[in-house]
């Protein structure tokens, strides 16, 4: 039996209907998740090893508090040069393992003036400044992927707009003050293609951004990526309890 079949009998086993993709240095958030088989990225049919550190790579199944969930541990980024198919590869293998639900996080810059370090946002939408389509190979088009029912989860959080940009360097002050211009309240390099392939695939989507730093030119000090990781280590308690409340409430009219 290959990894992947093993593993694919754990998840069989345990039918979980909900998928979380922990983006970077958001793991420790897992503490409440009792894994029970895991494989790597590279196991996965469809998916890649990532090459970012801070991601993980690992595909894992078990229970988050009571509730059966698949988890990604790591995500795979357009700006690793991965095509948009591969980006989305997490939203149809956790659809494929029986997924009804995909939860998103992500490290974030903030741009809202309430978004400082250490907070948490609830993506109510995307502008999506990548440029190709992952809903081309999801084959429909969701231009609302965030499902509203999963927004009502987190009314102790603000709701706004993420920008994501292909990355991997942070943007320019100019560009954080164009993305503001545009009704971005946080930036960050993910989540879009993911977002849109998933509802495509007719999967309840949520997302979460961990604001890490605020947005650049907004705040004098230099950025680095390992503040980021830091910063996103400190928010972590307050994300799991935010994806153990997603993952709990019941299903909506997921796929109708
Ligand atoms: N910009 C883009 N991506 C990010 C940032 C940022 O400021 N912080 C964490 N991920």
């Amino acid at each position: 039996m290959t990894a992947f079949a093993e593993f694919e009998r754990v998840v069989r086993g345990l039918a979980p209907a909900a998928a979380v993709v922990l983006g970077s240095g958001l793991s420790r958030a897992a503490a409440a998740f009792r894994e029970a088989a895991a494989v790597g990225f590279g196991e996965v049919p469809g998916l890649v090893p990532p090459t970012v550190p801070g991601h993980g790579g690992r595909l894992a199944v078990g229970h988050w508090g009571a509730t059966p969930a698949l988890v990604f541990f790591g995500r795979l980024h357009y700006y690793e040069g991965h095509s948009p198919d591969v980006v989305a590869g997490p939203a149809r293998a956790a659809a494929a393992l029986g997924a009804r639900r995909f939860v998103l996080t992500n490290a974030a810059g903030g741009i809202h003036p309430n978004l400082a370090p250490g907070e948490l946002m609830a993506i109510r939408g995307h502008l999506k400044l990548i440029g190709p389509d992952a809903w081309r190979s999801a084959g429909r088009a969701v231009r609302e992927p965030y499902a509203a029912a999963l927004l009502a989860r987190m009314p102790e959080l603000l709701a706004g707009v993420y920008a994501a940009l292909t990355g991997p360097c942070y943007e320019t002050p100019a560009e954080i003050r164009a993305a503001r211009e545009m009704g971005a309240d946080a930036v960050g390099m993910s989540t879009a293609l993911e977002a849109e392939a998933a509802a495509g695939l007719g999967l309840e989507v949520a997302g979460v951004s961990c604001v890490t730093n605020r947005a650049a030119g907004l705040d004098p000090a230099p950025l680095a990526h390992a503040d980021v990781l830091v910063t996103a280590q400190r928010a972590a308690d307050r994300l799991a309890a935010v994806i153990g409340r997603l993952l709990a409430s019941d299903l909506a009219s997921v796929g109708a």
